[in-house]
């Protein structure tokens, strides 16, 4: 008996890193998990392949998130296949990391359009059929560097910083209708993402977790499995997954 079973849930970004561990955990949990990615198709078939080797149901849907048509056809191909979504995991991002005096137009708008809009764009297209079946669980991945800020990562904080406000304001509006919305605010984890940040630094940022390791992709997925089928009066919040280094 898994704690997600009968439930269908949509990950995004879920090719690599913290969401392919989110969409294993809540598939090992019983979920019948859509797997989106938006670039990298083999490693998004590899993850539906591991996930069949212990019985679990997959969908692959390719989706770029921060083009709202984009967003909205990933979610009705779901409900046109599968009737319903209830969780859905906002877990898609990227970075461009420079300071604000390198920092291009560009450099700032593609990581607010797939950070941030990529949330709003995702949550909209999932309120309503949550709304009619009066129960849903959406988790939005944020960062420490919404919380605390980081040089070079202005952009990046800001549209974490924006997820962080938007959740409560849709905790807000959703919650009448049993649809929980909160996020999660992962410190530094061993992805992709982290690896484009020369070895120097990362000795550095070591240097400032309180517990002296990053943190595992299978560690944020836990708390996220939490969120989606443990936390029923949990809304609205932030659960900070950081080994401590903001607190
Ligand atoms: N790693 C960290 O230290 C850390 C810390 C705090 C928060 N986070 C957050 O955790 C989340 C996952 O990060 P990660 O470390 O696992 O990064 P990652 O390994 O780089 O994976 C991110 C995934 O997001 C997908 N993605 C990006 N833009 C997308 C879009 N517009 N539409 C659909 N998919 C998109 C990418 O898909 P494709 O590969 O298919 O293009 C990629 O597979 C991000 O929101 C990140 O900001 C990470």
């Amino acid at each position: 008996m898994g704690r997600l079973d009968g439930k269908v849930a949509i990950v995004t970004g879920a090719a690599k890193g913290i969401g392919r561990a989110i969409a294993v955990e809540m598939a090992k949990e019983g979920a019948k998990v859509v797997i989106n990615y938006n670039s990298s198709e083999a490693a998004a078939q590899e993850v539906a392949d591991e996930i069949a080797k212990f019985g679990g149901t997959t969908m692959v849907i390719q989706a770029n998130v921060s083009v709202a048509d984009e967003a909205r056809g990933m979610v009705k191909k779901v409900l046109d296949n599968w009737g319903r979504v209830d969780v859905l995991v906002n877990n898609a991002g990227i970075t461009r990391d420079k300071s604000l005096r390198k920092m291009t137009d560009e450099d700032w708008v593609s990581v607010v359009d797939n950070n941030l809009n990529g949330v709003y764009y995702c949550t909209t297209a999932v309120m309503n059929p949550m709304i009619e079946q009066k129960f849903g669980r959406i988790i939005n991945i944020s960062s420490y560097v919404g919380q605390g800020g980081n040089f070079g990562q202005a952009n990046y904080g800001a549209s974490k910083g924006g997820i962080i406000a938007f959740t409560k304001t849709a905790a807000l509006e959703l919650a009448r209708y049993n649809i929980t919305v909160n996020s999660l605010a992962p410190g530094f984890t061993l992805t992709d993402m982290l690896s484009k940040v020369p070895d120097q630094v990362q000795d550095q940022i070591k240097a400032r977790i309180p517990m002296g390791r990053f943190g595992m992709p299978e560690e944020m997925a836990k708390a996220v499995v939490f969120l989606a089928a443990d936390a029923d009066y949990i809304t609205g919040q932030q659960i900070n997954v950081n080994g401590g280094v903001y607190m």
